[in-house]
């Protein structure tokens, strides 16, 4: 019985390779890092997706295909979405198609900044903005969240994110997903699953936390108390810590990366570094045969937070870019053909 499941192998992938010995993350031939600059989503998408469709579009048709989505997601944005936007992430994709096609994905991949927006902006009272089918879609979600038209350097940092995040071997929401793709129950139905195990702390909605924490601490002479008492408290820290890597996780450095390319945060940068290294000195003494490093989310809440995007967004941009790895996995899972049906053992009275 291994209840976590971390000496499991439960599938053969071509999508990504998760070395948490090396700290090393694969994207179909390709270190995370060097997609994360050279990628845009749509870059992204054709990067994963390639060879479990059986024609995708070309770039110009990419474009317009999550264009379209876009459109079509704003017109069922009525009955209005509730203001979280996982919720509304969820009752949106609820509301698309469920099918194995790649219609039904771009549909999926292409509304999710719709819905995402428009709960933003039901949160901060106004209503949802007509998605632009001719921005790419970055852009195009900055615009709808923000209401206004974005610079290209925060454009490529929410490129370079979205990239960075969009697969990560079998991790929870990854596994979920492909357990209802092993069903045949349909592209939506597996994506649905996959956003329902992000949204969860110890997942995907960490990013949101570590601002919490940073705004908590306050200043760096502060953070060694505060640190120590969490600690004494078993509170978890958000951003460190990971069920694969024993070293850094090489994404963190990808946003850290991308968020130096963005003006006026090297403050934030500075601060986040110091409280960092507290941190994982703090870690280091109190577990010393477990290396407890930084991850992703660190680095997530920082590049987020510099984009202008409000905390309560962060989980549903996250599943803006992990659902092409969903999707990939999903396809990748129906391919391999094998319904996913562990066994448990029974503990409970006997007959
Ligand atoms: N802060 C404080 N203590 C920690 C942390 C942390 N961030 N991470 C692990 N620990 C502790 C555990 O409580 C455990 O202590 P114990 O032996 O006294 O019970 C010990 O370190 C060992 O824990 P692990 O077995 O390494 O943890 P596990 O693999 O089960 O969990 C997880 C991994 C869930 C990511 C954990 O490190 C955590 O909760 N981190 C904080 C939340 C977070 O950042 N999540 C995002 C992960 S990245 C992603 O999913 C996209």
């Amino acid at each position: 019985m291994d209840s976590g499941l971390e000496s499991v192998v439960a599938a053969e992938t071509v999508l990504s390779d998760v070395d948490g010995g090396a700290g090393r993350l694969i994207i179909r031939g390709v270190p995370v890092e060097a997609l994360a600059v050279t990628c845009s989503f749509e870059g992204a998408l054709r990067h994963l997706w390639t060879g479990w469709f059986e024609a995708l579009p070309d770039a110009a048709g990419l474009a317009q295909a999550l264009g379209t989505a876009r459109l079509m997601a704003h017109d069922l944005l009525w009955p209005q979405l509730p203001s979280d936007p996982v919720l509304a992430l969820r009752q949106g994709w609820a509301r698309l198609g469920d099918t194995e096609a790649l219609d039904c994905a771009l549909m999926l991949a292409g509304a999710a900044p719709v819905f995402v927006a428009a709960a933003v902006r039901a949160g901060q009272g106004l209503a949802p903005l007509r998605p632009d089918p001719g921005l790419s879609h970055a852009a195009d979600t900055l615009r709808l969240m923000r209401g206004a038209p974005a610079d290209a350097a925060d454009v490529r940092a929410l490129d370079a994110y979205l990239v960075t995040v969009c697969d990560h071997g079998l991790n929870a929401s990854t596994f979920a997903a492909r357990v209802v793709a092993s069903t045949r129950a349909g592209l939506g139905s597996a994506v649905l699953a996959g956003v329902s195990a992000l949204k969860g702390p110890l997942h995907g909605g960490a990013p949101g936390p570590v601002l919490d924490m940073l705004d908590a601490i306050g200043s760096l002479d502060r953070a060694e108390a505060w640190i120590e008492a969490a600690l004494a408290r078993k509170d978890r820290l958000m951003g460190f810590g990971h069920r694969v890597y024993r070293v850094r996780d090489p994404r963190a450095d990808a946003l850290k990366a991308a968020v130096r390319t963005l003006p006026g945060t090297l403050g934030r940068i500075a601060f986040a570094e110091g409280i960092e290294s507290q941190v994982l000195a703090r870690l280091a003494a109190r577990y010393p045969d477990r290396r407890l490093e930084t991850n992703v989310e660190f680095y997530t809440a920082v590049l987020l937070e510099a984009l202008g995007i409000p905390r309560s967004a962060f989980t549903g941009v996250f599943a803006m870019g992990r659902v092409l790895g969903w999707i990939a996995h999903a396809r990748e899972q129906i391919a391999e053909g094998r319904l996913v049906r562990p066994r448990s053992i029974y503990v409970g009275p006997p007959a």
